[in-house]
């Protein structure tokens, strides 16, 4: 990966635009937000993250899902498992997902982000209130049976290294506002309670 520099080196100023996320979100009748959805592969993130979005859809709200696998197929095709990696990948999403928050949208992001660090770092991007982490807490054990992917037999096979829980940690959010532990799967109720930071004012 480049070294970045820091931005007096790259003679940069950011220009100051005229309309803010407030402005934007107001055409379409919402506070934009960043979810951001954190645990082990298979907890859930991602089914959570889709059908949360197809109930945000239907009450007439604009959003987009940021999916750690969608997203490492493109954006962020160049990083690979390790530490460093992990910690550019979320970086990456994190400001993608300010990016979509200034345009006015509800954003849900689906990613392991395995390290606390970088997930408090996400939040500095948002205004007080606007990032709401939330914790898919499904125990390792129940991932690991679940393995949809393959990936934990072929972790424990040492056919893939650095994967989390197994030979790469995982830390679990302190504080989250919001946890949810996908083994029973009421999905629905999972929905609404999230649907609830979404529309509190
Ligand atoms: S993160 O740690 O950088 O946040 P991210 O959510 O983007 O990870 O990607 C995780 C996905 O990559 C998993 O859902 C899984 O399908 C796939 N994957 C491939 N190799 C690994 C690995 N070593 N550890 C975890 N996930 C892996």
């Amino acid at each position: 990966m480049n070294e970045m520099l820091p931005l007096p080196a790259l003679r940069i100023s950011p220009h100051a635009l005229s309309l803010s996320s407030v402005d934007r979100a107001a055409l379409k009748s919402q506070r934009p937000r960043c979810l951001w959805l954190t645990g082990l592969s298979g907890a859930g993130k991602s089914t959570l993250a889709n059908a949360l979005e197809v109930q945000l859809n239907q009450r007439g709200l604009h959003t987009f899902v940021l999916d750690g696998d969608n997203l490492r197929a493109g954006l962020c095709r160049d990083l690979g498992m390790g530490a460093d990696c992990r910690r550019e990948n979320i970086r990456r999403m994190a400001e993608v997902a300010r990016l979509m928050v200034e345009a006015g949208l509800i954003v849900i992001v689906a990613a392991i982000s395995p390290f606390r660090a970088e997930r408090e770092a996400a939040r500095r991007l948002f205004a007080e209130g606007d990032f709401i982490e939330v914790y898919v807490s499904t125990p390792l054990a129940v991932c690991a049976q679940r393995d949809p992917k393959g990936l934990y037999l072929a972790a424990r096979q040492g056919r893939i290294k650095d994967f989390t829980g197994v030979d790469s940690p995982y830390e679990a959010p302190l504080h989250p506002e919001c946890e949810i532990d996908t083994q029973v799967p009421d999905m629905s109720r999972a929905c609404l309670r999230l649907m609830e930071f979404v529309l509190k004012k």
